[in-house]
């Protein structure tokens, strides 16, 4: 090998500029063409092999011996290119230990399959071409698993293949649950960038003066100043990713490069501010995105509901029975909840204020309240006061709601739909309201709440919508 090297120095300007380093490098590079060559060999001595046991193809016997010399001799030199690919790559550690190890073992066996029996026939060189064969195509999974990524060959396979092979994407991706916590930077780009580029852009090896491994050091840019501007495209990180992967300058130089799906990320996070801090909530997130999101990380950017988010044991049927007979209907919300609807049905024998108190034991179930023109008063609102996941309230048309009474409802922090419509409320309640920050969406038309408490509700719950209030009780 060295003599080839000065042999080709000596008449190709080309190759005399290049360093030592880079001639091995060059060398290794053609290892995944040669590993091809003592495959081809050790099948066609097995072939071989097999068909000379027919009396008839005794002749074909003398070709065994040659033929798995040249798959020693192949396997050698793909060995030595391997080893040398080894040296400069950024490969998995543990698949290139693996892949390493059985490759020298397929060059042991390729030396006893050459040397076993001086005719190289026999059950026992058969038996051992058999299973050469078989490492060897273990060896080269791990090897193509290395070069294009895990899942390479069942990433586009149709749907069928993808369920006998149990294909779930690549298992080592982390699932995250909450978009409102989950750092695009951190939990999203990094894991991928610290896998596949961190090996020579850190601390200590910052090829390029390109330290990747830490958020300053991203910031801090190579030696051709910053790899991130306002868009993707504008940045070398993304360009260098991106471009002709035969350019020099492409990025991996060896080792695994990035996913069609890592690339979205990444273009998503630097378009979205390249913020090392902000989580998916906060920013846009395109629709192919969202779908890589749920694909890769099962992470739902939609926005999930109270109900979808939350689970609650079902309640001891027993009470139901005892809440109807005090004037209510009551029922689960649906079939995929155990939370529950309420609604006063009214009846003259019955007063809501003396009976509210029966809701207690399904305080914490009761999602959905519904006690329109039920006569209550501002002291059993204080029972309401106590449901803390109820969601929506519905208490129109009940004259006897003053300020007084909302005040007993400001901890009921999921509440985001109120109904006060025709209820005696005014600005001075406005301060409670306001502290029930999940409102969305409140009714206080036809009562004396003017524009000075509608304006202090929605300073502090910019997200509120305010139906009903001054304007249109001025216009009436
Ligand atoms: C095998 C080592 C190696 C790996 C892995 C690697 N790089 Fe590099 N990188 C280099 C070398 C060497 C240079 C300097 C030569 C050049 O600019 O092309 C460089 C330069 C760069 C530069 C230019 C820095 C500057 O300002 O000049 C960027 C940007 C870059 N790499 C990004 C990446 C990204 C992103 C990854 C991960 C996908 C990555 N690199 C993985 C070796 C590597």
């Amino acid at each position: 090998m060295i003599s080839c090297w000065f042999f080709l120095r000596s008449f190709n300007p080309n190759v005399r500029n290049l360093t030592y380093m880079e001639f091995w490098n060059w060398i290794g590079r053609f290892h995944p063409i040669l590993v091809h060559l003592p495959i081809g060999f050790i099948v066609l001595g097995v072939i071989i092999q097999y068909m000379s046991r027919s009396a008839r193809r005794q002749g074909w016997k003398v070709l065994i011996k040659p033929v798995y010399f040249l798959s020693f001799c192949a396997a050698l030199v793909s060995v030595i290119a391997g080893l040398l690919l080894a040296r400069e790559g950024s490969y998995n550690p543990d698949t290139l230990f693996w892949h390493k190890w059985l490759g020298i073992g397929i060059l042991v066996l390729a030396f006893l399959l050459w040397r076993m029996r001086p005719d190289g026939s026999g059950r026992l060189t058969t038996a051992t071409g058999a299973f050469t064969l078989i490492l060897l195509i273990f060896v080269g999974h791990l090897g193509g698993e290395m070069t294009h990524g895990k899942d390479y060959l069942l990433e586009n396979a149709p749907g069928f293949v993808k369920k006998l092979a149990s294909y779930k994407g690549d298992a080592s991706y982390q699932t995250f649950l909450d978009p409102d916590s989950t750092v695009i930077y951190e939990d999203l780009i990094q894991p991928f960038v610290d896998q596949k580029c961190v090996s020579c852009h850190n601390a200590d090896v910052s090829k390029g003066g390109l330290d990747l491994s830490t958020p300053e050091g991203i910031l801090e840019g190579g030696r051709d100043g910053a790899v991130i501007e306002a868009s993707a495209q504008q940045s070398e990180l993304f360009g260098r990713v991106t471009m002709n992967p035969s350019s020099r300058k492409y990025m991996p130089p060896s080792g695994l490069p990035f996913s069609y799906q890592e690339i979205k990320l990444l273009e998503w996070w630097i378009n979205s501010g390249a913020s090392f801090e902000q989580t998916v909530t906060g920013v846009e997130v395109p629709e192919d995105v969202k779908r890589i999101l749920i694909q890769r990380h099962k992470l739902d950017t939609k926005p999930k509901t109270f109900l979808e988010k939350n689970t609650i044991e079902a309640l001891d049927s027993s009470l139901f029975a005892g809440i109807e007979a005090a004037g209510f209907s009551i029922k689960p919300i649906s079939q995929t909840t155990n939370f529950v609807e309420v609604r006063w049905k009214g009846n003259d024998s019955l007063s809501i204020n003396e009976q509210i108190k029966v809701l207690d034991p399904a305080k914490a179930h009761i999602a959905w309240l519904y006690l329109a023109k039920s006569g209550i008063e501002n002291d059993a609102l204080k029972s309401i006061g106590e449901m803390g996941n109820l969601l929506r309230l519905k208490l129109e048309n009940n004259p006897q709601i003053t300020d007084e009474g909302i005040e007993n409802l400001t901890n009921l922090k999921n509440l985001s739909s109120l109904n006060l419509y025709n209820t005696k409320i005014s600005d001075l309640c406005a301060p409670h309201l306001a502290s029930i920050p999940s409102l969305r969406k409140l009714y206080v038309w036809q009562t004396d709440m003017g524009e000075e408490g509608i304006n202090t509700i929605k300073s502090k719950i910019p997200n509120v919508e305010v139906i009903g209030g001054y304007e249109y009780t001025e216009s009436n």
